[in-house]
């Protein structure tokens, strides 16, 4: 009777807690303890995929429990778009291919030809963020808007107007606004001051697109033009699972960005399971060359260019959030790798090999820049615990993940303090002397974090969509 009894409290009790922390049942766990990332095709899609969180290092994202942030800097690539105009010829070129062949009936992997129809009829969407699908561009500017200000809104006082900077390319800045109007929600007409940055080269540093006039060498190097093996292979068992067909590696380049690109716009690919988990590998693989030797650690030039950045965001953490708390940026995929190439941020120990695939992949571009890839600079504010003293400090997070400095991880929550991370930035190799930038007599230093705009004027789309229509405020 008494074991009884004392089993039945302890029940009880277990399960009012239980039921307090919204648990179900017992089943329910606290943590998942699968973790499929590893398993998921979006990280071979490189810097083409729609959205993927980074895979991470276990870090709690939170900002650690003795600190609290108080300036956020953030740099984000547009959202899933359809695909620009080249690669959109190219896919219908190999489409017309396929279908020049007078094949009636699709068989093997491309079965599903017979009922597929293509989701580029549209040209005039060419280079847009989509806006249809689970995977939608605008859809997620605006829920990274939304999420941020559960995040980050203590930063906003209610009542100033914040400024948003966008590259003045037309996808980018409807990212911004998306992810204004998400931030901003009922206010953002009137508190978000859109600042459309052009991208011209004439800006030298004083861009989200600063351009490398030294870099001579950036156009040799575009390994997406080479091929792998395993896309040969993949054309091989199209043709002969269709024999009136002629693919070949080229074609098959093609198939597979209307594959990442069909997924922007559509819940479901049926060209995506078409390829095999090597093809996509070796698809992934590609770009991650080129991101590393034409916009990455790879190429010096390029590590320059991510300086301005670097600079800037030093100098705004020393002003602190008392000059601007927020700093909302919008570019492209190629200002994300020299930036994190500059902030030493997941290099890898020895170069990019060309003629084989590393696995695993220590420079995978879909967890750095996939579509909507950010970057995001806290400063922590922290009070004094029993291991760190007070003090500023700064953590990197990357698509939701923190990575921590290899170098400078001693303070709270693996966070860098804000005194070493100053010897980081100033170690990088500069941008104005590196680039001819001073000679040609641009503009030195990013200036418009300090000079912004507070008019609303340009917070909507005004007149049509013309793709690629560049949007000026100087
Ligand atoms: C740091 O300490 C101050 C004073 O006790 C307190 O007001 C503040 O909330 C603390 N900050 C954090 C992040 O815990
Ligand atoms: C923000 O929007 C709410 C709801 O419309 C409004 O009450 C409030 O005054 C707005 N704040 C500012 C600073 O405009
Ligand atoms: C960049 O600016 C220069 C100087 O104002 C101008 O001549 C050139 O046409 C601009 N380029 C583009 C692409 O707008
Ligand atoms: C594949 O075929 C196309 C013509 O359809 C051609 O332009 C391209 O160069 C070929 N690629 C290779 C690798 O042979
Ligand atoms: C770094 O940024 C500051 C503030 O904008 C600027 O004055 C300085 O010239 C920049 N330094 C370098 C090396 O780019
Ligand atoms: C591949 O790497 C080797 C060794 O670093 C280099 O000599 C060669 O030029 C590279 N090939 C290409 C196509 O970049
Ligand atoms: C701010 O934007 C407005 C509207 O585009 C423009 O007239 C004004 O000159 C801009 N001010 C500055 C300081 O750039």
């Amino acid at each position: 009777m008494v074991l009884f009894s004392i089993l039945t409290t302890s029940l009880l009790v277990s399960s009012v807690c239980a039921a307090s922390r919204g648990y179900n049942t017992y089943l329910d766990k606290q943590f998942p303890q699968t973790f499929y990332d590893s398993y998921n095709v979006l990280k071979h899609t490189g810097g083409i995929g729609p959205y993927t969180d980074r895979v991470g290092y276990g870090i709690d994202p939170n900002a650690p429990e003795s600190c609290a942030v108080d300036q956020v800097i953030m740099l984000m690539r547009h959202g899933e778009r359809y695909p620009d105009s080249i690669t959109a010829a190219s896919i219908e070129h190999a489409l017309e291919k396929l279908y020049a062949s007078g094949i009636t009936k699709w068989e093997g992997d491309l079965s599903f030809l017979n009922g597929w129809t293509s989701f580029l009829s549209e040209p005039g969407y060419f280079e847009q963020e989509t806006f249809s699908g689970p995977y939608s561009g605008l859809l997620d500017a605006f829920k990274r808007g939304s999420e941020y200000r559960s995040k980050y809104g203590h930063l906003w006082d209610g009542e100033s107007t914040v400024p948003i900077f966008a590259g003045g390319y037309e996808r980018v800045v409807e990212t911004a606004r998306y992810f204004g109007m998400g931030f901003f929600g009922y206010n953002y007409s009137t508190s978000a001051a859109m600042n459309i940055i052009s991208e011209n080269y004439t800006q030298g540093a004083d861009s989200l697109t600063p351009t490398c006039l030294s870099d001579t060498g950036l156009l040799a190097c575009f390994y997406t033009q080479r091929m792998l093996p395993p896309l040969a292979v993949a054309a091989e068992r199209f043709n002969s699972q269709n024999p009136a067909l002629n693919l070949n590696s080229s074609d098959i380049k093609s198939l597979m960005s209307l594959a990442a690109f069909e997924l922007q716009a559509r819940p479901h690919s049926p060209w995506v399971e078409a390829f095999t988990l090597d093809e996509w590998v070796a698809f992934g693989y590609l770009q991650d060359l080129s991101y590393y030797y034409c916009s990455g650690p790879g190429d010096p030039y390029q590590v320059a260019v991510g300086q301005v950045f670097a600079n800037a965001s030093l100098a705004l953490m020393r002003a602190g959030p008392s000059h601007l708390s927020m700093s909302w940026n919008f570019a492209h995929d190629a200002y994300m790798t020299p930036v994190l190439a500059a902030l030493g941020l997941n290099v890898p120990s020895s170069p990019l090999p060309n003629n084989s695939i590393p696995f695993p992949n220590p420079y995978n571009s879909a967890d750095m820049v996939p579509m909507g890839g950010h970057l995001v600079l806290e400063r922590l504010s922290c009070n004094a615990t029993a291991l760190s003293k007070p003090g500023t400090f700064v953590r990197a997070v990357l698509n939701e993940a923190v990575v921590p400095w290899q170098n400078c991880q001693s303070g709270p929550g693996y966070s860098c303090p804000l005194d070493d991370f100053a010897n980081i930035v100033n170690q990088i190799p500069n941008f104005v002397d590196m680039c001819g930038v001073a000679k040609a007599g641009y503009p030195e230093y990013l200036d418009f974090w300090w000079k912004y705009n507070t008019t609303t004027d340009l917070n909507y789309q005004k007149g049509p969509i013309a793709y690629q229509e560049k949007y000026t405020l100087v």
